[in-house]
């Protein structure tokens, strides 16, 4: 039988109840505490999740006795001082996404971690599609030739629908619209999985140029405390290590999409496409003979792991022979990696200038 894995969640906003659901469905572990700083919503998210000790400090939650590991689920500009205490106070951490706010910091992050020697991983979500690692296993065996064309993009609507709730009464949307809030407007909330989504397969990026956008939401872009600022909107274009040109798109306006991902990449003897929207399970791949008529045939694989299992199958192969997970696990250094792709769009959108990425 497993050891049993006892977990702490800190912040439990609208993402902490997917933490809490993914955990309890994972045999031997057992989400023991919660904590956050809003005191009511921490009591009721307990009671909700059947979770029996509730904080509203973080520094209150890494004392709770025997906790193993901790996921944090606060807005992204509290990551970096949670993860280093929590690294400090050795337990293992899956962090949301983006790492943090700035490559120093995820660097930071990721060195105490090693430090310590914890376990610790970024929810990069859309890893759970097996299909994205299959697409890695064809491209990395050379199926599909020498990769020229990357396209891919991250579509939501919630500007636009009300599928999600309204976006101008709900604080956990307003603050991603809000830079005084810590939000790095759509690229860092959800680019962060279109870089990742786009790059692992592939390989990394050399550079990238970025033009952001930010359209006007209502007179004088403000609701209550909440100044409308942050991007809504980003068009990007990289250049692969490999020389690959890549597309990518992400914003919050595209009408008719509530949250759609798709990539394809194509190269000189085939290509390859996957389309969240209808499976995280097809690959749609276009080789061989069928190159030359352009015929895509699916391939159905297995379902792929969630970040949650990858996580504790992590800790449990930790220090056992074999060691800990490590190919193809969204750990800190990627994690670090992907804030270094943000960072250089970030910087291109500055400068309008395409700039080489700085991987630390
Ligand atoms: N992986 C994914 O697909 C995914 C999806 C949604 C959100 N996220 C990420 O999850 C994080 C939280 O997003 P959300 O939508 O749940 O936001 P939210 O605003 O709904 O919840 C955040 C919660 O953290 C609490 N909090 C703030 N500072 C705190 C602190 N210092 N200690 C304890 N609690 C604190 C807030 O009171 C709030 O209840 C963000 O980093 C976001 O990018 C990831």
């Amino acid at each position: 039988m497993a050891k049993k894995l006892r977990i702490g969640i800190i912040g439990t906003g609208m993402m902490a109840a997917s933490h809490a659901a993914s955990f309890s469905r994972i045999p031997d572990v057992h989400v023991v505490a919660c904590c956050d700083v809003r005191e009511e919503v921490a009591k009721e998210f307990g009671v909700a999740h059947n979770i029996p000790s509730v904080y509203v400090t973080y520094e209150a939650l890494l004392a709770h006795p025997g906790l193993d590991a901790v996921a944090i689920v606060t807005p992204d500009r509290f990551h970096h001082d949670i993860a280093i205490a929590a690294a400090r106070a050795g337990k293992h951490i899956l962090c949301e996404k983006p790492l943090s706010i700035s490559v120093d910091f995820a660097d930071e992050m990721k060195s105490e971690a090693e430090k310590a020697g914890v376990v610790a991983m970024v929810n990069l979500s859309y890893r759970k599609s097996s299909a994205l690692y299959a697409a890695e296993r064809l491209i990395s065996a050379g199926k599909l030739g020498e990769i020229r064309h990357v396209r891919a993009h991250y579509l939501q609507s919630w500007l636009v629908s009300n599928a999600w709730g309204d976006w101008k009464t709900g604080p956990q949307w307003l603050w991603r619209l809000s830079e005084a809030h810590g939000s790095l407007g759509v690229l860092g909330d959800v680019g962060v999985h279109l870089l990742d989504f786009a790059t692992y397969p592939v390989g990394r990026l050399r550079d990238i140029h970025c033009t952001l956008q930010t359209f006007e939401k209502n007179k004088g872009n403000r609701v209550g405390e909440y100044q409308l600022d942050a991007n809504d909107s980003a068009s990007m274009t990289g250049t692969f290590e490999d020389g690959a040109m890549g597309v990518f798109q992400t914003t919050r306006w595209s009408t008719g999409n509530l949250n759609t991902i798709e990539l394809s990449v194509h190269g000189s003897h085939g290509a390859l496409s996957i389309n969240l929207d209808t499976s995280f399970a097809e690959l749609n791949v276009c080789l061989g003979a069928d190159v030359h008529k352009a015929r895509w045939k699916t391939r159905t694989l297995a379902p792929g792991k969630s970040v949650y299992e990858m996580f504790v199958q992590s800790i449990r192969r930790a220090g056992k022979a074999g060691g800990a997970l490590s190919k193809g696990i969204p750990d800190f250094a990627r994690g670090t990696e992907v804030q270094a792709m943000l960072e250089a769009a970030f910087k291109s959108s500055g400068s309008g200038q395409r700039e080489t990425i700085l991987y630390s």
